[in-house]
């Protein structure tokens, strides 16, 4: 998917750099974050709740020779890692799982795993899925492209309808939504923006705390 291929590349450049710090991939899957940030990296720490996706993960950083990766099976809601033991926190194409209030609790407790000065990336599917005029262009982007391949197409339209509206198993939110969760966790998002039509990445770094500023 060319697409999500160019996220992932977008959260890798805005994680840099990575030399001798200490990362954590939040819903990692088989690693295309993780495993590209490893070779610079002193540790990376995949977190995911598919045992199938870690065993994969690790897999091939035993292929590629890597020592330095870790892999994590929990939920992301479940995780507690120690405060302050982290540099730098990334995730892509995993948090639309949460649901808002989830992704505002995980963004609080990642800005107490991260050592100060801790920079957080988060690249994900970013558009409204009720009301703002980008998010809807896009949604009907996409059904028209899934549409038209025919009877296959509408059965994924119907089966993704029902989750949206149904299950609610996917939750995109706005950038901007994105960039106000941030700063309300303690972070100063420094860099922001659109990937693709679905697509963009939102770059935070911890603020001081009062009593250290
Ligand atoms: C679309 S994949 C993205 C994987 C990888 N980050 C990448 O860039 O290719 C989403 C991943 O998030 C994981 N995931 C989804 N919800 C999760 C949750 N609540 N807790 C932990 N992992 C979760 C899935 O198992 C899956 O591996």
């Amino acid at each position: 998917m060319p697409g999500l291929e160019k996220v992932t590349a977008a959260v890798c450049d805005k994680a840099a750099p990575v030399a001798d710090l200490d990362v954590v991939d939040l819903g990692s899957g088989s690693g295309q974050v993780a495993l590209k940030l490893a070779p610079g990296a002193r540790s990376v720490l995949a977190v995911d709740f598919s045992s199938d996706m870690l065993r994969i993960l690790q897999d091939r950083a035993a292929d590629q020779g890597l020592s330095n990766v870790n892999t994590q099976l929990s939920t992301l809601q479940a995780l507690r890692l120690p405060d302050a033991s982290v540099d730098v926190i990334v995730s892509n194409y995993a948090l639309h799982h949460l649901r808002h209030p989830e992704k505002v609790e995980l963004l609080g407790r990642c800005a107490k795993w991260l050592r100060p000065g801790g920079r957080i990336v988060v690249g994900d599917m970013m558009f409204g899925l009720t009301g703002d005029a980008q998010g809807r262009q896009i949604i009907a982007g996409k059904v028209r492209s899934i549409a038209r391949r025919g009877p296959a197409g509408w059965w994924r339209i119907a089966k993704n309808a029902w989750k949206m509206l149904v299950a609610r198993q996917e939750c995109p939110e706005p950038m901007s939504s994105w960039e106000s969760m941030l700063t309300g966790a303690g972070f100063e998002v420094f860099d922001s923006g659109r990937v693709v039509a679905e697509a963009a990445f939102v770059a935070g770094r911890l603020r001081p705390s009062p009593a250290s500023a």
